[in-house]
């Protein structure tokens, strides 16, 4: 359903997304992750075709972006990061004036809208301007207006940015739903509990996305670089790991240290070289894996 094929997008001198090839399948839920500035709003846009590639194909639901643009917005949905919510106007105002702007019939339109304020457990907030949500619900009311005219392919650019937990979780449930009948979701977003929740990820920096695969492969392989070191003294121990030749990172985690190394680093080595400090090891989750991931990207840039 969405595909990228070497895909360059260039700002001036600025590369902002390098190269980047992928593949999603219908129905699958697909987590853009990366620190600020690494390229997930500009491949979201590019795919929505508000953006051209520099260099490269964007093809959506079969079609190339660029080419067949009025097909292809009758198919998506994009939910940019900050989404044009009129707050002085009702939940209901808001979504009738976005089923207007995309010409959908009054009837449908009413369907759709019942539909989906249940879905969202919404429908005792409708008369509510959406000045006065609560974070959470303005979100779902801007994914209500996205879905009014039945997008196949939904992109959400940091969805739940500052929501909170538990209005998160409501907001996952709904895309779970979506996915399950058949929805096809790029989602970026900067919480990695989320990540987890995705069918895959792709890890981007810098415009690079590193590394892409399901967050359970991904924790597997990253498993034998995480380790664990517990110490009296973690500033000490911190600063012996870092100097250590192999040591990508340590971090403090509670009352120890995750700790990563090079590929290929040996633990013994280590604890050697770091006089002392004992490495265990870890059950990675997918934040030591991604602060590996790019700590070791950051190292290769560098050499
Ligand atoms: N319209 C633009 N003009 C110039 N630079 C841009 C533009 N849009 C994005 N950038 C730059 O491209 C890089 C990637 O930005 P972006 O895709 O927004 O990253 P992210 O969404 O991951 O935070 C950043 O360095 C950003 O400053
Ligand atoms: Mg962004």
């Amino acid at each position: 359903m969405i595909v990228l094929g070497n895909v360059t997008r260039r700002f001036g001198k600025l590369e902002a997304v390098r190269d980047l090839t992928l593949e999603i399948r219908q129905g699958e839920i697909f987590g853009l992750v990366g620190p600020d500035g690494a390229g997930k709003t500009t491949t979201l846009r590019m795919l929505a075709g508000l953006l051209d590639p520099t260099e490269g194909t964007v093809r959506v639901a079969g079609l190339d972006v660029g080419r067949n643009l009025d097909a292809v917005k009758d198919r998506i949905g994009y939910m940019a990061q900050k989404f044009g919510l009129y707050g002085d106007l009702t939940v209901e105002e808001n979504m009738l004036f976005y089923s207007d702007l995309f010409g959908i019939e009054a009837s449908t339109r009413d369907r759709m809208m019942a539909e989906f304020l249940e879905m969202t457990r919404m429908t005792p907030f409708r008369h509510r301007p959406a000045a006065q949500l609560s974070g959470g619900m303005k979100q779902k009311l801007a994914l209500m207006s996205t879905l009014l005219h039945r997008p196949e392919v939904l992109f959400l650019d940091e969805p739940t940015n500052g929501v909170d937990p538990l209005s998160r979780r409501d907001f996952w449930e709904i895309l779970y739903r979506l996915a399950k009948e058949g929805m096809t979701i790029l989602v970026s977003t900067a919480y990695l509990d989320e990540a987890e929740r995705c069918n895959r990820v792709g890890l981007m920096n810098k415009g690079r996305m590193i590394e892409c695969d399901s967050p359970a492969a991904l924790k597997s392989r990253l498993a034998s670089v995480c380790f664990l070191a517990e110490s009296g003294d973690l500033r000490q121990a911190r600063r012996r790991l870092l100097a250590a030749p192999g040591v990508l990172e340590a971090v403090p985690a509670g009352s120890a240290l995750h700790v990563y190394l090079e590929e290929g680093a040996r633990r013994e080595d280590v604890e050697r070289a770091a006089g002392g400090v004992t490495l265990r090891p870890l059950e990675p989750a997918l934040e030591d894996v991604f602060i590996a991931l790019i700590r070791r990207e950051d190292r290769r840039a560098a050499a």
